[in-house]
């Protein structure tokens, strides 16, 4: 198959796959992990700013992130409290292999506007999603739990001025995501022809 013809089929086929479906704790290479990020890391960013700020929790790493973000929802979380959230804050990153925390540096005095950064972030995961899916593997990027919590941040090395944008969850798959779809592509495009 050619080339543009292949990762095509990569794009159309990329799904999230979810903590419940990965093969419980099954490991991926660390070189691997590696080298996902280092696909990440091509992603496009603008003022050459690379905006990105991983922490790659594995082993006995994925105990202590889920200690940390059980405990922390917990606290923080008030009269919104749900036991079913923060039993899953404790045993998602169990099931997986890896989980990396996805941060947004502010690392350029250029005036880059905050949200170029937090594209050029987004623009990394989907380098993530695609990278994970080429290898046979599951994962899925979330935005729940203490996500927004700003005390969480010192946690995963972010400062003040930069923002945690989530956790990318990795892991081999035991139950693959159904085909999804997507709308017409006529429903949300506009060409202008002359
Ligand atoms: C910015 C962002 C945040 C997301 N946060 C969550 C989340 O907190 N929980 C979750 O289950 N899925 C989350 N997802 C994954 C979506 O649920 C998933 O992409 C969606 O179901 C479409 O499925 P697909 O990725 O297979 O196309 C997030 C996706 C994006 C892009």
């Amino acid at each position: 198959m050619q080339s543009a013809t292949l990762f095509n089929e990569l794009v159309k086929n990329r799904r999230s796959t979810f903590p419940k479906q990965f093969i419980p704790g099954k490991q991926v290479a660390d070189e691997l992990v590696e080298q996902i990020l280092i696909n990440a890391t091509w992603a496009p960013n603008h003022g050459q700013s690379e905006p990105w700020h991983f922490t790659v929790f594995s082993g006995k790493g994925l105990e202590k992130l889920a200690s940390f973000q059980s405990k922390l929802y917990k606290k923080s979380s008030g009269d919104h409290f749900k036991e079913d959230k923060y039993q899953k804050l404790q045993q998602n990153p169990l099931l997986a292999s890896h989980v990396i925390s996805i941060g947004m540096k502010r690392t350029t005095t250029k005036r880059i506007p905050e949200i170029e950064d937090i594209e050029a972030v987004a623009c990394a995961v989907e380098n993530i999603y695609l990278s994970v899916t080429a290898y046979g593997l599951g994962g899925y990027w979330t935005t729940g739990g203490i996500t927004y919590v700003e005390e969480a941040k010192s946690f995963f090395g972010l400062d003040e001025h930069d923002r945690l944008l989530g956790f990318f969850y990795i892991g081999h798959i035991a139950v693959p995501s159904p085909p999804a779809i997507r709308r017409p592509l006529t429903e949300k495009v506009t060409w202008v022809k002359g």
